[in-house]
């Protein structure tokens, strides 16, 4: 058994007096993925600024391969291989998807001077070894359609080391083609043996790409299962609110007859 990139158990986060979080357990693997799925305000963007040193949990405990942590900045997260997308990205839309892949870490020739060349070449290498062919790496990323700024986003982790990448909603706000692209290259950064935390309303888009399923509603777990403890009919059922939804279509059928 090798130690997962991230283990969190009983987490649990309260902004005043909200419970955001409460006794959520779940862990990540090496070329795994592991959902996160519910509602709005079920608690998913709360759990993966936990992770990523955003908010600090204050209840349960947070490892990172095998050891406990608590990030006190984004940074910290980032130095210790968390990288996060989240859905509204951090890009500049009017400059360059070079220079927003790079951000501030472009290479320098050895005057010091950002190394325009090879900064496209590197680019456009890595998103090619992602399969994502983009001929003009020089145009301002504003140009991208949001499945396509997911990708570059995906690549940018990849290339960089991260060992854990999380997403927030990738697929949320894209139609269905775009969305499946998107989850292509999750399932390559996967393949690549990163840790995936995917998080998403659609169980459509979590089941084939994920190993592992965290159902949360209103800051509590529902369940966390392996893929081969539940299937997509039950998964969608869960988090149509299963047994909310039964009772009612019993109340409908009383009504009926
Ligand atoms: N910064 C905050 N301050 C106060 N309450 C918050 C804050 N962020 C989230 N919450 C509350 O915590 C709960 C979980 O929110 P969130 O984690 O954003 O859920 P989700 O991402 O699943 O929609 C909600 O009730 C939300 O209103
Ligand atoms: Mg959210």
């Amino acid at each position: 058994m090798t130690t997962p990139l991230i283990e969190v158990e009983d987490i649990g986060k309260t902004y005043g007096s909200v419970i955001a979080l409460s006794d959520v357990s779940t862990v990540v693997n090496a070329g795994e993925v592991t959902c996160v799925l519910g509602d709005n305000g079920a608690g998913k963007s709360t759990l993966i600024k936990i992770l990523a040193g955003v908010h600090q949990h204050d209840a349960g405990t947070f490892k990172v391969e095998g050891e406990e942590i608590r990030f006190s900045s984004p940074r910290e997260a980032l130095d210790h291989g968390i990288a996060t997308v989240y859905q509204d990205l951090a890009v500049v839309p009017l400059m360059s998807v070079w220079r927003n892949f790079f951000l501030g870490s472009e290479p320098t020739t050895t005057f010091g001077f950002i190394d325009r060349k090879k900064g496209r070449e590197v680019t456009r290498k890595a998103l090619s070894d992602m399969g994502i062919d983009l001929r003009d790496v020089e145009q301002p990323v504003g140009t991208l359609s949001g499945g396509e700024r997911q990708c570059v986003a995906i690549a940018r982790a990849v290339h960089f080391g991260a060992k854990v990448l999380i997403l927030d909603e990738p697929t949320a706000a894209l139609g269905v083609k775009q969305a499946g692209v998107v989850l292509k290259y999750v399932a390559q950064a996967r393949d690549r043996g990163l840790g995936v935390v995917l998080i998403t309303h659609n169980p459509h888009h979590a089941y084939p790409v994920g190993n592992r399923f965290l159902l949360l509603k209103r800051g509590r777990a529902l369940g966390c299962y392996e893929k081969d403890e539940i299937n997509l009919e039950e998964l969608t059922r869960q988090m149509a609110g299963g047994a909310e939804l039964e009772a009612l279509a019993h109340e409908l059928r009383a009504v009926e007859a």
